[in-house]
């Protein structure tokens, strides 16, 4: 049995999943509309399908787990402003910042979160094993597709490897702000933003993660790994 307490919790992160699954919807399909290749774009709108339905399911999950939680969430100010940041890019066409911001970096935490709540005891006792997984899955699949996309667009230009990492800085401060504003929530289910930050900074390409600087969560300066 999920206490109602439990369940409340679990209703307000699936609500701080939720924006971010309509932010990753709606760049996908943005960026199969400036990506050049045919592959990149057909990937790209399956990416978009695939994450209207991820907000689907954290929506109906949401409200099945706790039907009076659609207040609005701590970090929900701080989305709106990383979606700006990604929304400023694709005006200006820049394909690859975008892939930062999005598959690189919001996905890149985006699967250590799934796949932490995939391993977690509350999301088996709800039953959602099997979808779970697939979700994990799908946001593995998209980060990689971002790292390597990036690979190919960047190659071996040391100059734009070096300029792109750094234009990534206001998105990580973002991230930060984000997951300290959610501090109670991870302090509820017994987990540490650090982890997740530094675990999400694991997956990034080595030339990203060259810039990053220690984490500003909770206002205390650490080093990353
Ligand atoms: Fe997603
Ligand atoms: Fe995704």
């Amino acid at each position: 049995m999920v206490i109602a307490r439990e369940r409340a919790r679990i209703a307000q992160l699936l609500g701080v999943l939720l924006p971010a699954e309509r932010m990753a919807r709606d760049c996908a399909l943005a960026q199969s509309g400036i990506a050049a290749d045919r592959a990149a774009r057909r990937f790209l709108i399956t990416q978009a399908r695939q994450e209207a339905f991820h907000a689907k399911l954290m929506a109906s999950a949401r409200d099945w787990v706790h039907p009076r939680s659609t207040r609005s969430l701590p970090g929900d100010a701080t989305m709106v402003r990383y979606r700006a940041l990604i929304e400023r890019a694709l005006q200006r066409g820049d394909l690859a910042e975008s892939l930062v911001g999005q598959q690189v970096i919001l996905e890149g935490l985006g699967h250590v979160v799934c796949e932490r709540i995939h391993a977690g005891i509350a999301w088996r006792r709800l039953g959602f094993t099997r979808i779970g997984a697939l979700v994990a899955h799908q946001e593995r699949v998209h980060h990689a597709f971002g790292v390597r996309a990036l690979e190919r667009m960047i190659d071996d230009d040391h100059a734009r490897r070096r300029a792109l990492a750094q234009r990534a800085a206001p998105y990580l401060a973002l991230i930060d702000e984000i997951l300290g504003t959610l501090a109670e929530l991870f302090a509820f289910f017994a987990e540490d933003p650090l982890a997740y930050r530094s675990e999400m900074v694991t997956t990034f390409p080595g030339w990203l993660r060259a810039e990053v600087q220690p984490s500003r969560v909770d206002g205390t300066a650490r080093e990353t790994p």
